[in-house]
């Protein structure tokens, strides 16, 4: 492309370029016509530009096909940029020639007037990753993980990457995707936790970032088969550090992303006034706390249970800024959490629910250190000591306190889009009855 058009400039950057011509490799995506005049819209990914072309600006041939070039048709577009400060970007080009390099076969499906539904966009995934507010998300996304990488790489994590494939269950055996590997079953992992508690003791700080499967039989708003989490794991750390690892992280992610990626939050209409609240220390409360919380909003929940979606809800709702809820009952948690010394029957664990009805974003804790515990912890759980042998080895050699958590991508991405559902925060999402395209 560079070779064949030496000028041709992405779209946002127009605006160093007033007084030039130039060419623009992209799209069309919309087109007026007043007669002699065309006013053609151009994306190219980096950006969107109106072109004007007047009847004597090109050949009366090229004229009459832009009159109905259709939608989405590839195109180079050669023109002199102009400053126009009625246009969102500053510029508009004076048009001088098109080069067609395709026109669509039919009519493009995603149109701007018809009313489809979101199953026929989930369809459409890979036509419907243009579409304005599509494009905003996952340039969001794209956001979150430059600010996540920046975070640690900025305070001496290493990034150690945990394995997909892996011999046992991390987080409970009811949703984990079997698959065969060779002659014996594997699983998709669930979470990297367990390799991270090996980086720990070989790193002393580190992360992975990777996707993770869950078996997810329910359709709701927040799930999906296929998400992706970043995990850091820290050796010498209790639960209260990791709770302070786990604001200053948050906070400094939507810093990141209001800095970075105000444009999208614009065009997705995010009314960011709380985001801009964001700022470390939150609130911390206890589970126990939040039970009373709950009690207190008439909701009838009883102290010993998880919380389900409604009632991380509720909680979500009733906090401005995001909220560290910690010491869950030990017998609604994974079989590596370590029990509060203070009271055995809760665990040194913390969930971070995000505001506005968002709900958990992160969950993590301090992890069991004593090997006799943990033994018996996942005879408790009913999973299989073989296939711990390596983790276990941990408590065996070198054990220290350490802790962690996991952060869900998708979620956290969702809350600050102001996105109803995490689906449109993946790339191509993973969901019940849906693995298409
Ligand atoms: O709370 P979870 O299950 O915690 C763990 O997996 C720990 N082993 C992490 C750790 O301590 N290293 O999951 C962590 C986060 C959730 O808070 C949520 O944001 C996200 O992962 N998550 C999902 N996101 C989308 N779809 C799903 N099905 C999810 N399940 C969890
Ligand atoms: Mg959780």
């Amino acid at each position: 492309m560079s070779e064949k058009n030496p000028n041709t400039v992405a779209i946002r950057a127009l605006p160093e370029h007033v007084g030039e011509e130039v060419s623009i490799a992209g799209w069309l995506f919309n087109r007026r016509s007043k007669g002699k005049i065309h006013f053609l819209q151009f994306r190219d990914g980096s950006g969107k530009v109106q072109a004007i072309m007047g009847k004597g600006d090109v050949s009366e041939e090229l004229f009459e096909r832009c009159a109905h070039l259709p939608y989405e048709s590839s195109v180079i577009v050669t023109g002199t940029v102009a400053a126009d400060e009625r246009a969102p970007s500053g510029v508009e080009l004076k048009a001088s020639g098109i080069e067609v390099l395709q026109e669509p076969t039919s009519e493009y499906p995603i149109s701007k007037t018809s009313d489809i539904g979101p199953d026929f966009l989930l369809r459409h995934r890979h036509l419907w990753l243009r579409q304005s507010k599509q494009h905003a998300i996952l340039r969001v996304r794209d956001a979150v993980i430059t600010a996540i990488r920046n975070f640690f790489g900025e305070r001496d994590f290493v990034c150690v990457d945990a394995p997909i494939f892996t011999p046992n269950a991390c987080e409970g055996t009811t949703n984990l995707f079997e698959v065969e590997y060779f002659d014996e079953k594997a699983y998709l992992t669930q979470s990297g936790q367990l390799y991270m508690e090996a980086a720990a003791m070989a790193f002393g700080k580190a992360y992975c970032f990777g996707p993770t499967f869950r078996a997810e039989k329910s359709k709701t708003r927040r799930h999906l088969t296929e998400f992706w989490m970043v995990e850091p794991e820290v050796a010498f750390a209790d639960l209260d550090d990791i709770m302070d690892l786990a604001e200053e992280f948050v906070s400094s992610i939507i810093q990141y992303v209001l800095e970075h990626r105000r444009a999208e939050l614009d065009v997705l209409e995010r009314d960011t006034s709380l985001l801009e609240k964001v700022a470390a220390p939150f609130p911390r409360i206890s589970y126990s706390e939040a039970v009373s919380i709950l009690n207190e909003k008439g909701i009838d929940f009883e102290e010993g249970g998880d919380f389900g979606a409604p009632d991380e809800t509720a909680l979500s709702e009733h906090f401005e800024s995001p909220v560290l809820v910690h010491r869950y009952p030990s017998a609604v948690k994974a079989f590596y959490m370590k029990r509060d010394p203070e009271d055995e029957n809760y665990a040194l664990c913390v969930d971070m629910l995000a505001p506005e009805g968002v709900g958990e974003i992160i969950g993590g804790g301090q992890r069991e250190d004593n090997l006799e515990v943990l033994e018996a912890g996942i005879d408790k759980h009913g999973l299989p000591r073989e296939a711990f042998e390596w983790y276990m080895d941990l408590r065996r050699y070198g054990t220290v306190p350490h802790a962690g958590f996991g952060l869900g991508i998708e979620r956290t991405v969702a809350w600050i889009c102001g996105t109803e559902h995490v689906r449109e925060c993946i790339p191509f999402p993973r969901m019940l009855h849906r693995i298409y395209p």
